[in-house]
């Protein structure tokens, strides 16, 4: 059977998933993956407003917010915290707030944990991740300023 006679067969719809398998992409959830080695963020000083839609997530403990490089999470306590996006280990962006052992910065790429000021909480490939850049944070109303 020729491809066209099999594609045939299968009907429009598989014919399609087969022609244009990526058309929605083939990435993970993540559309901000990097290839590593991005300079830590330096210079940060912003202010983001809480009532804004994009910034929801931080209404809720645990929630957090990519902006500028940075990550800008509400803690399990309720505090706002911010660290730098950019792993300290070999600088992909993929830094986050994660809800485990009590709210902590992970990166997915090799695994790196690090506490909420910053501090590594485990090796990877047998060495110790230098410390995670953070940012201070102040509320005023609904206003916070994320800065160093
Ligand atoms: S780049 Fe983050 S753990 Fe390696």
């Amino acid at each position: 059977m020729e491809r066209k006679q099999f594609l045939k067969s299968l009907g429009a719809s598989a014919a399609f998933a087969i022609a244009f398998p990526c058309l929605h992409g083939c990435s993970s959830d993540n559309d901000e993956e990097t290839e590593g080695n991005t300079p830590i963020p330096t210079g940060i000083d912003f202010t983001i407003d809480l009532d804004e839609p994009a910034n929801a997530k931080l209404a809720d403990n645990g929630g957090f917010v990519l902006k500028n490089l940075v990550v800008i999470a509400r803690n399990l306590e309720g505090e706002f915290v911010a660290a730098s996006q950019v792993c300290s280990h070999q600088g992909y962006e993929e830094v986050r707030f994660v809800d485990s052992d009590g709210g902590i910065f992970y990166c997915d790429v090799h695994g790196s944990r690090f506490e909420q000021n910053g501090a590594p909480l485990n090796q990877v490939d047998g060495a110790t991740a230098k410390t995670l850049k953070i940012f201070k944070t102040e509320l005023t109303g609904t206003m916070l300023r994320i800065y160093e």
